[in-house]
């Protein structure tokens, strides 16, 4: 056994203990994140009735509730990683509400903008939409996260078929890179791309994860396909429990 076939399996047997929570605390543990989730939500309605959103509320709300929709949206994509590396296939269970936090506070983004920004005025928005690149990629983004919010019931995935649905769900790789573009542009007037650079390369290593994880995927059932060929004189004992399963989506 190699030194890192040990550490390893050390990081599994760590993660062994919490790989399954009982079924009661991950309703406690769903329960608690939805709770949290919520808090963003209540500091902003508390600011607006303490009149602590400054001097412009609807320009904090618009930032606010944009900064939001990215932190989900990178909290949505770290659950895939995190399940691979903690071997905490439970982390799943979290995931949909994550994402339907992201579509929540997008939601929420974009109705400031419709509503307390822009009056529902449909010809400005409209003219925004055309004229201004930054709210063309912003609105684009969220055009395309509502199908994935409105899939994102069982019932919608039965309909589906996993396959579509999952296929369906890989909008959110494009969903991501249009929300870093969105604000990199909206930050490029004052050339401040502190924050833009921050939220980019945490999606950017959540993507790169993907790309690594399938690859390594590759490469092992490669090799237990040349271990399970006679020719090669490989056995499949040398791959051991190396062989991971099915490389999931999002
Ligand atoms: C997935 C979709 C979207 C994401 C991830 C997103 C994210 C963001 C972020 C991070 C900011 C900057 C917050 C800050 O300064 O801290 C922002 C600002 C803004 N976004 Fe979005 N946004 C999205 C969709 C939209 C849509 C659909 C619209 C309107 C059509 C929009 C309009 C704006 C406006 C007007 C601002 C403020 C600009 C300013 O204050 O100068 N966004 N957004």
């Amino acid at each position: 056994m190699t030194a890192s076939d040990v550490r390893e399996s050390q990081s599994r047997n760590w993660a062994m203990r919490v790989r399954a929570p009982a079924p009661g605390s991950i309703a406690v543990i769903k329960a608690t994140l939805f709770v949290l989730a919520l808090t963003p939500l209540a500091r902003l309605v508390y600011g607006v009735f303490a009149d602590r959103l400054g001097a412009n509320p609807v320009e904090f709300i618009t930032r606010d509730t944009g900064d939001w929709t990215l932190i989900f949206l990178s909290l949505t994509l770290a659950v895939t990683p995190a399940r691979w590396l903690l071997h905490w296939p439970w982390l799943l269970k979290l995931r949909r509400m994550l994402g339907l936090y992201t579509f929540f506070y997008a939601l929420l983004h974009f109705t400031t903008y419709f509503w307390l920004d822009k009056f529902f005025d449909l010809t400005a928005i409209g003219r925004d939409i055309l004229k201004r690149p930054f709210i063309t990629v912003g609105f684009a983004a969220f055009v395309l996260l509502v199908p994935l919010a409105a899939t994102s019931t069982n019932r919608m995935v039965k309909r589906l078929g996993a396959h579509n649905w999952r296929r369906l769900h890989r909008a959110v790789y494009l969903i991501a890179p249009l929300g870093i573009l969105h604000f990199w542009w909206m930050k490029a007037g004052k050339h401040d791309f502190h924050r833009p650079i921050v939220y980019g390369s945490v999606l950017a290593v959540l993507l790169a994860a993907r790309i690594v994880h399938f690859w390594w995927v590759r490469r092992v059932t490669s090799r237990a396909e040349a271990a399970l060929n006679p020719t090669t004189g490989q056995g499949m004992r040398t791959l051991g429990s190396k062989v991971p399963g099915k490389v999931s989506s999002a």
